[in-house]
């Protein structure tokens, strides 16, 4: 086996196709299959690109290392290309009409037996084993496409920004907490003994200094790190796209976003996106359907049913109606059996709500669940409002606003799954801006208000002069939420740029002067000195790749990802450290 490559590749497999047919190539790459006959090795090679059949007639002197080969050994071929039969080519692959015939094949290195198929049969190893041997996964085309899919959103990115004269600006990993709502992950000091770096929950304070700086148009590709309950979208260190621009307002923003976005989509999937964005806003979002990222690639809109059932002799709907709650209608366009509407009750549940109260549309009105409570007047009032046609299901919440909508928003995306509302004729892509959200929200644990997304976010002028005052609650905040599919994919605001107002807010949120120098004195210390008004944004990178490549879960755009437990099963982190090294941290484990 020779220890160093003989001959340097000449083609890619997949650069390969009938025109070169008589050509001598060189490919490198792994033994994707080898299928045995008596007379004939078939290996199928695979290289970054793709796959290509190489063929080993015994009477070749090659057969004697073909023989040899087994599931991916890696491989270097010299062969000419051949032309396969008719009756032998197929479309199931791009290479699919030739094959190589090869005049040198050497085995650069062989292969232990791989743990679960890599060669584009189904997967059914567990996601566990399959992270554990994450660089064998990664051979598989899907992961190798998404990750190829990232490098160009990124390489787009950068080629669009620097048109536009953003500067790309690293900030510093070992810093000071930055309040983005998650727990921090901190590092010790070795050398300032009982002190910590935290890593960065987001670059938002030094973006911030670097308008300060006179930067005027910022961007970095940003690892962020925090420390939270793990989802499919979530991972404890994931990727922003971060933005910030000196001298705008909110529509400069998005129109710079907008037109990103359509870079971006144009350039990697060679999609059209027709500009401007829709925009919704928080109030809107919530009330049509249940959640401030709404998929909105299918209707299925929450109603209000409160007036027609205002004397409702349902007690469900009496007693929330009473309590100055609201009852809301969802309008299932199927009918749905026992089984289905229990499942959507456990859903309603699991969302805070305590039931979920059904009805079905017959040529007779309404039937069935809750209709035997319903006067003539309600059936009809409720007919009219949903349009529902005979053979649909109507589901009802009843409870506060805020529960009844986000529980019926939760049932409307479970309907999403369960009936399978999105089509071969839904939009592949639904993509749209939510504004106008609240600027603070009620933290009934702490009993006090605590910002929404973070305290640098500047409200709307006309609210300014409500902190302090008991209309607190009800001020808006000058932010964006960038929606697609259903996913937050990115999120920003115009901050505040006077160091009066950033002083308010952070007493909004329960600090006094006094804890806001402590933690952010630097920052603060720096508003004084000249500070234009600025906002920016940050999408979630991971996010955003993920939903152009229509995957389940961010972790299929990273290249390693940590697990739903927020470890790393492959290198084994987090894990136990030496004495030592605790020791030079000052540090004692309990
Ligand atoms: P925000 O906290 O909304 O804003 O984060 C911006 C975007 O980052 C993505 N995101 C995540 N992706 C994967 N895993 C996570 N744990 C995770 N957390 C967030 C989301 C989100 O929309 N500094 C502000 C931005 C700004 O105001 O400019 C910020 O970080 O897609
Ligand atoms: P119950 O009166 O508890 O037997 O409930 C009758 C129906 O009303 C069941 O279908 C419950 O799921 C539903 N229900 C109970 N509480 C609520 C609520 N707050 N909102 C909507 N439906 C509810």
């Amino acid at each position: 086996m020779p220890y160093a490559q003989v001959v340097k590749r000449t083609h890619y497999c997949n650069d390969l196709s009938e025109s070169h047919t008589g050509q001598t190539v060189t490919l490198n790459g792994w033994v994707s299959r080898v299928r045995e006959f008596p007379d004939t090795r078939f290996i199928v090679l695979r290289d970054r690109t793709g796959i290509v059949q190489i063929t080993v007639d015994s009477s070749n002197p090659c057969f004697a290392n073909a023989d040899l080969c087994k599931s991916e050994f890696v491989l270097e071929v010299t062969g000419v290309v051949q032309a396969r039969a008719m009756q032998n080519k197929t479309d199931a692959y791009a290479t699919g009409a030739i094959e190589i015939i090869p005049s040198n094949l050497e085995i650069l290195a062989k292969a232990k037996p791989v743990p679960f198929p890599v060669d584009g049969t189904p997967v059914t190893a567990s996601e566990e084993i399959r992270l554990k041997y994450r660089y064998l996964d990664l051979r598989r085309e899907p992961l190798r496409e998404a990750l190829k899919l990232r490098s160009k959103t990124i390489s787009s990115i950068y080629q669009f920004l620097d048109a536009e004269g953003f500067i790309s600006v690293e900030t510093p990993m070992l810093t000071k907490s930055t309040p983005e709502g998650a727990r921090d992950y901190l590092v010790p000091s070795r050398t300032s003994a009982g002190n910590f770096y935290a890593l960065p929950q987001s670059p938002q304070l030094f973006k911030q200094l670097l308008m300060i700086a006179n930067f005027d148009k910022y961007f970095q590709i940003a690892r962020c790190f925090r420390d939270e309950d793990l989802r499919a979208d979530r991972q404890p260190d994931f990727t922003q796209l971060d933005i910030e621009m000196s001298f705008v307002d909110v529509d400069d923003v998005l129109e710079l976003n907008e037109r990103l976005l359509q870079h971006v989509f144009k350039q990697t999937l060679n999609l059209e996106i027709p500009l401007p964005l829709p925009r919704l806003t928080y109030a809107d979002a919530l009330n049509r359907f249940g959640s401030d990222k709404p998929d909105q690639r299918f209707g299925l809109e929450i109603q209000d049913a409160s007036s027609i059932l205002a004397e409702s002799g349902f007690a469900v709907f009496k007693s929330a109606l009473e309590a100055n709650g609201t009852v809301r209608v969802l309008v299932a366009p199927a009918e749905l059996s026992r089984k289905q509407i229990e499942a959507l009750e456990q859903v309603a549940k699991q969302n805070g709500a305590k039931g979920l109260a059904w009805t079905k549309t017959t040529a007779s009105g309404l039937e069935g669940g809750i209709a035997k409570f319903l006067s003539p007047t309600e059936i009809t009032g409720l007919l009219e409002l949903t349009g529902a046609i005979i053979g649909q299901t109507l589901l009802f919440g009843a409870d506060s606003k805020d529960t009844t909508l986000k529980a019926l928003g939760a049932v409307r995306l479970t309907l999403r799954d369960e009936l399978q509302l999105i089509t071969a004729d839904s939009p592949r892509f639904h993509m749209s801006w939510v504004v106008d959200f609240p600027l603070l929200e009620w933290d009934e644990d702490n009993q006090r208000f605590t910002f929404m997304h973070h305290p640098f976010t500047s409200p709307t002028l006309e609210d300014l002069a409500k902190f302090g005052t008991p209309e607190m609650g009800s001020m808006k905040a000058r932010a964006y939420d960038l929606v697609i599919n259903g996913y937050e994919v990115g999120g920003g605001s115009i901050r505040i740029h006077n160091p009066e107002v950033q002083e308010k807010m952070f007493n909004a949120i329960g600090f006094s002067t006094a804890e806001a120098r402590n933690r952010f004195g630097f920052f603060m210390e720096a508003l004084e000195y000249g500070t234009p008004p600025h906002g920016g944004i940050a999408w979630g990178l991971d996010r955003m790749v993920a939903v152009m490549a229509n995957v389940e879960t961010i972790r299929d755009v990273i290249a390693f990802p940590k697990n739903a437990k927020g470890a790393d099963v492959m290198a084994d982190a987090p894990s136990a450290v030496d004495e030592v090294q605790l020791t030079n941290l000052h540090i004692k484990l309990r």
